[in-house]
């Protein structure tokens, strides 16, 4: 409770917390604290040393485009922070932050993932002019098991009801719309599912160099 600030103290519980615009922030500590909002848990984020930066820089982004349904991001929360993965979430979001069912689907005290909201989809493309992103769409022709993934490659995931729009799949070239193979008369996955069909074949092609 000692290092309590009036800022730290005002964060939505949890994930607000997480939210990071500048660069690599980490969850180093979390505490109670009472206040006129009641008992929350406070977490504690630090910027990265430059060893955990390489760490972080040698692994894979998830981006949702605009997601609708707060469990489904739960669940990639916590894929994520189980997988050390990166989050980005493209506003608008159908849900806020401190939504009940994502915070019961996706954090507990102790499991954080790094979450970078943005603004646009243009923003968002701004962070990875230098990266691969691969839009992860009912509508690709490339296989998702027969691309070869590196350190530093983005997956895109559409809107759970809309999918991804054809402005924003058109700028991927066809190696890059990859899908994953269902039933010919089948309509699409659960989001969250295709998410971690996804992270863990990238993750399985590095040998999960980051993970246990
Ligand atoms: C519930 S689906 C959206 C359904 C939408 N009608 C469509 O056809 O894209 C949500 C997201 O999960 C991913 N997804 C689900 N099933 C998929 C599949 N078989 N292949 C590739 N992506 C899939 C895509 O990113 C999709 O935008």
């Amino acid at each position: 409770m000692s290092n309590v600030t009036d800022a730290e103290a005002l964060l939505p519980n949890a994930v607000a917390a997480l939210l990071c615009q500048e660069g690599p922030l980490i969850p180093r500590h979390s505490y109670k604290v009472n206040n006129q909002h009641g008992r929350r848990e406070v977490h504690v984020l630090h910027c990265m040393n430059s060893q955990q930066a390489a760490l972080y820089a040698s692994m894979f982004d998830v981006i949702l485009y605009q997601p609708e349904i707060p469990p489904n991001t739960g669940n990639i929360i916590r894929l994520c922070a189980n997988t050390g993965v990166r989050l980005h979430l493209v506003k608008p979001l159908g849900f806020t932050l401190e939504d009940k069912q994502l915070m019961r689907a996706g954090l507990d005290y102790h499991e954080f993932a790094t979450i970078t909201v943005h603004e646009t989809w243009a923003s968002c493309l701004d962070q990875f002019t230098d990266r691969r992103i691969f839009a992860v769409t009912t509508k690709g022709e490339e296989r998702y098991d027969l691309n070869q993934y590196v350190s530093g490659d983005a997956f895109l995931f559409g809107p759970e009801t809309r999918g991804l729009p054809e402005e924003v799949l058109k700028r991927f070239p066809e190696k890059q719309r990859i899908r994953l193979p269902m039933l010919p008369e089948s309509r699409s996955l659960n989001l969250s599912n295709a998410v971690a069909i996804v992270v863990y074949e990238a993750l399985r092609q590095s040998r999960f160099d980051s993970c246990r």
